[in-house]
């Protein structure tokens, strides 16, 4: 698929890669399209850099992967995203009293806000939940982590899942956009288990079942 990827910093640049070498075509969406590390990143994925209104005019799904703050200029620089998929990856963190929350939640979501602003937009919650590490190999000497999806399109949602897929997750269907709200406090708890309770980086949930 033609895969438009906004962003290329830990994220953009670990699905660029792993969506590669799945076969799919990648083009990034960026401010400096012409700046050294940007054309390092892109390099590195042999794909191309460009603005990010070019990147996704040409996108049969464009990832969001831009920090939270960003997010609504860079679904503004993309234009028009009306009939394509989007998959926001975003955690709308945000810091208070001094620690590190969400800026939503309970009765929203970033994700709900994403669909918003992307008017017209298909969008999908989704890769929020594990390490840019996990997303460039999703191998672990266990297993496969889970990728839970959260959308409303019932017709698209097989798309974003088989691309989950094919980034070696185990995607499950968590249901509806507004699940999101369940998705990313659970990013919460990741990243609470990451940095303040000693469990690294590299790591992931997965799902067992009997
Ligand atoms: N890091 C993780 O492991 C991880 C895991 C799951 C989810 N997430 C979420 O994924 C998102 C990206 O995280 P990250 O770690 O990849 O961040 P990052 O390394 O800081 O990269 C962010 C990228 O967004 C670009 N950007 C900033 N503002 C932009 C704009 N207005 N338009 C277009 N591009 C813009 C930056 O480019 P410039 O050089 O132009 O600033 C940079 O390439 C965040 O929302 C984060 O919460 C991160």
């Amino acid at each position: 698929m033609n895969i438009a990827i906004i962003g290329a910093g830990s994220v953009g640049t670990a699905l660029g890669k792993a969506w590669s070498r799945s076969g799919h075509e990648i083009v990034f969406g960026v401010r400096r399209p012409n700046s050294a590390d940007v054309k390092a990143a892109a390099e590195g994925v042999s794909a191309r850099a460009v603005a990010v209104a070019e990147a996704a005019a040409d996108a049969e799904v464009v990832v969001l992967a831009t920090p939270w703050e960003a997010t609504r200029s860079a679904i503004v620089a993309a234009g028009g995203l009306a009939g394509k998929i989007v998959i926001d990856c975003t955690n709308p963190l945000a810091y208070r009293d001094g620690e590190l929350g969400l800026a939503v939640g309970f009765d929203g979501s970033g994700g709900e806000q994403v669909a918003e602003w992307a008017a017209g937009a298909h969008v999908f919650k989704a890769l929020n939940q594990v390490s840019y590490l996990a997303m460039e190999d999703a191998k672990f000497p266990d297993g496969f982590p889970a990728m839970f999806v959260a959308g409303d399109d019932e017709e698209r949602k097989p798309v974003v899942l088989k691309l989950m897929t094919d980034l070696g997750f185990e995607a499950v269907d968590a249901g509806a956009l507004k699940i999101a709200r369940l998705l990313e406090p659970y990013a919460m708890l990741w990243i609470h288990l990451a940095y303040n309770r000693g469990l690294g980086r590299d790591f992931a949930f997965s799902l067992l079942r009997r």
